[in-house]
């Protein structure tokens, strides 16, 4: 008998049109910072704020910065948010290690405060209690594409003088009562990795509505120099200058020419990431009862939604004594899986540095001790989708 093809975790959705605008690129002179790049700057800002309308209180401009990863676009925004050794930033346990290495990279300390045991997104109570004299900002992370409570959040950095940076790795398309990504924090930060809503393989970029910093990011970016070779092209030659102590950090114009095409289809693909979704939530009680048998606990089997996510990743959490055994019996019938995440206070170099002991984060470690990411994205089908939840019920009960 043939073995049934193996369930990716993730198949990305490229093909002609990428193909055909990546090998525009290739009979120009810029392969980097050069018109891709600025192009799809001005088309990820127009995306941002589609279907406003003038006078919309959140109606301004959207000023974005093309990287070469969303780890670097953190770094950059950081260190023009003017983050020095020593300050303290709130950010959640519930992300990926890039969000407390940017932080630490520049000196800064991160303070991890607990989540929303429903959403597993950073909770403003929390940030609230945690703020002191050395707290400069405030990092919420769109965890799966929900949106944080950024209203609640805008309201604390304005009350206590502190910025906001969003982390928005996990997509461009999501919105909550009325708000998006960039639309409240001071900027916020977007991943293209491999698996992400739109890709390049690596890439990212930073959205802003305040003109004089994306100036500066837009240096930062590109180590902190006057002016990039493509603002100097076809003039006579004129020196440069290196006016601050940026990163190199650049989208390239390749990723760029990936990436404009999948503008235009994002929420046609953000759909049927939710009809994925949702035929999850219908499938696993049938086909995958033992998920809800589950000893009660703060952590539900499905995580609450809020919003209109992007949908990135869909979760289960499983009894947190089986979670391992479940992810190889998973992996050994086939299905693609992985962890988004283990509560990042508990991995080794994070314990040594930053020393919060087990158990002072319960949500984020009930969480990330019992969460499994299934096979999400929008070629997905139904029979697939039947295989990985009849694997979930054969793994929880073997
Ligand atoms: C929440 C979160 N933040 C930041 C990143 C870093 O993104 P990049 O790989 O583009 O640096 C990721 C990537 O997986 C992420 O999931």
């Amino acid at each position: 008998m043939i073995p049934p093809e193996r369930v990716e975790f993730f198949r990305h959705t490229l093909g002609d049109d990428e193909a055909a605008s990546w090998r525009q690129v290739l009979a120009t002179v810029f392969l980097t910072l050069g018109p891709q790049v600025a192009a799809f700057e001005r088309e990820l800002g127009a995306f941002l704020l589609r279907d406003r309308v003038t006078g919309d209180e959140l109606f301004g401009d959207r000023h974005v910065v093309g990287t070469n990863s969303c780890t670097n676009g953190l770094l950059v925004a950081l260190r023009a948010l003017g983050l020095e050794p020593g300050d303290e930033v709130i950010t959640t346990p519930m992300t990926f290690v890039s969000t407390t290495n940017a932080i630490m990279h520049l000196g800064g300390k991160p303070v991890l405060v607990d989540v929303d045991p429903a959403t597993g997104l950073l909770d403003p109570a929390n940030v609230h209690a945690a703020i002191g004299p050395k707290t400069k900002g405030i990092l919420p992370v769109h965890l799966f594409g929900q949106l944080a409570d950024m209203r609640a959040f805008r309201a604390l950095a304005d009350a206590h003088g502190l910025w906001l940076l969003e982390d928005s790795a996990h997509g461009i398309e999501m919105e909550r009562d009325g708000v998006r990504p960039g639309d409240l924090g001071d900027a916020a930060v977007f991943s293209f990795y491999a698996t992400k809503t739109i890709t390049s393989g690596d890439g990212g970029a930073i959205v802003t509505n305040d003109a004089t910093l994306a100036e500066r990011m837009r240096q930062l970016r590109n180590h902190g120099v006057s002016k990039a070779a493509s603002d100097r092209h076809g003039g006579l030659y004129q020196h440069w200058d290196l006016v601050d102590l940026g990163f190199k950090a650049n989208l390239t114009d390749l990723d760029a020419a990936i990436l404009r095409p999948q503008l235009p289809r994002a929420l046609a693909q953000r759909a049927a990431r939710e009809a994925v979704d949702m035929r999850y939530r219908t499938l696993l009680p049938e086909l995958a009862p033992s998920l809800f048998a589950q000893a009660p606990s703060a952590v539900s089997p499905l995580v609450t939604r809020v919003g209109q996510s992007t949908h990135h990743l869909f979760t289960v959490h499983v009894p947190a004594d089986k979670r391992d055994a479940v992810l190889t019996g998973l992996g050994a019938r086939g299905i693609g899986v992985a962890v988004n995440y283990r509560a990042i206070h508990t991995l080794s170099y994070l314990v040594r540095t930053l020393s919060i002991a087990r158990g002072s984060l319960p949500h984020a470690e009930a969480i990330g001790d019992r969460t499994i990411s299934l096979p999400q994205y929008p070629a997905l089908t139904q029979e697939q989708q039947i295989r990985v939840a009849t694997a979930l019920e054969e793994a929880l009960s073997s």
